[in-house]
């Protein structure tokens, strides 16, 4: 059974309208954590499921995540103060795996671009294309271009910089450079455009699920996605195997 711990809300900001984003005290997460992975958390009150977000950055015995309210158990989660506990589970799931000198495109949509936000960092020189759907929407993008020297913010009215789809953005930059890996996380429709232009184009490409969970760890088949396994392998749990994929394994 993976360990839970009582974290403190340390920061709480509301970045967007009804996201916010949160830094807990959490040494032995931040100490395990790896970029892509996320936490199961508690949100208390009826909702004793608890919910999976993303860790979006984690340093020093802190660890970072930003999440928006859906629902009953994220709008609980929203309505807590700095000084206030939080159980948390994690870290959990299989993150990005981050090779050294490639030559990556890293691309999100919505809530979706906080766990790319270490990627970014890591990938200082690599494209990062961002994509919302107004400019009141737009997160963290001081944060992206603290991190990263080619962050792109697109929308989706033309509103705020890039005048379209993240995707459509990608693709530009793509008819003019050679890329060794792509990384995404977004939407479905935004994973499903990705993985087809990597796929068509042969790029390697490393996507994060998103699906609904229970128990987080592997033992439950709530977050099952259908892949290219035969048999058996067919379909696996987003929670254990994932959230990362390689975009050729799943079937979306
Ligand atoms: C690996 C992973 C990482 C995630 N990271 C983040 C994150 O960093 N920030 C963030 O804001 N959200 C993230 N999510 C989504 C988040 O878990 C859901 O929004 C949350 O569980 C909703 O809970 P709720 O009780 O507020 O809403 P509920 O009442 O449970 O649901 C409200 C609405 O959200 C939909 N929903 C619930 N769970 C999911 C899900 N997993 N995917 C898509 N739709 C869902 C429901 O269908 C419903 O329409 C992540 C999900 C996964 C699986
Ligand atoms: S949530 Fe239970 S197996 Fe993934």
């Amino acid at each position: 059974m993976k360990q839970t711990y009582k974290c403190k809300l340390r920061l709480k900001t509301e970045i967007a309208p009804g996201i916010f984003d949160y830094v807990v005290e959490a040494p032995e997460i931040a100490a395990e954590a790896k970029t892509g992975q996320f936490l199961h958390i508690n949100c208390g009150g009826r909702t004793s499921l608890r919910r999976p977000i993303s860790i979006c950055d984690f340093d020093e015995g802190f660890v970072r995540f930003a999440f928006q309210v859906k629902g009953e158990g994220t709008e609980k989660l929203s309505r807590l103060d700095p000084g206030d506990v939080i159980d948390i589970m994690g870290p959990l799931g299989n993150g990005f795996t981050v090779n050294e000198g490639e030559r990556a495109v890293i691309i999100g949509g919505g809530i979706g671009v906080f766990p790319l936000l270490r990627l970014a960092r890591y990938h200082q020189d690599a494209p990062v294309f961002l994509g919302f759907r107004t400019k009141e929407l737009i997160c963290m993008e001081d944060d992206f271009n603290e991190a990263n020297d080619n962050v792109v913010i697109c929308t989706d009215d033309g509103s705020y910089g890039y005048n379209g789809f993240a995707v459509a953005a990608m693709g530009e930059y793509l008819m003019e450079h050679e890329v060794d890996m792509i990384y995404c996380c977004g939407p479905t429709p935004m994973l499903k455009t990705v993985k087809q232009i990597a796929e068509y184009r042969r790029i390697p490409c490393q996507i994060s699920l998103e699906q609904r969970m229970g128990c987080g760890i592997g033992a439950c088949l709530t977050c099952v996605c259908e892949t290219k396994g035969e048999g058996m392998a067919k379909y696996k749990q987003v929670c254990s195997a994932g959230p990362v994929f390689d975009s050729r394994e799943v079937i979306l």
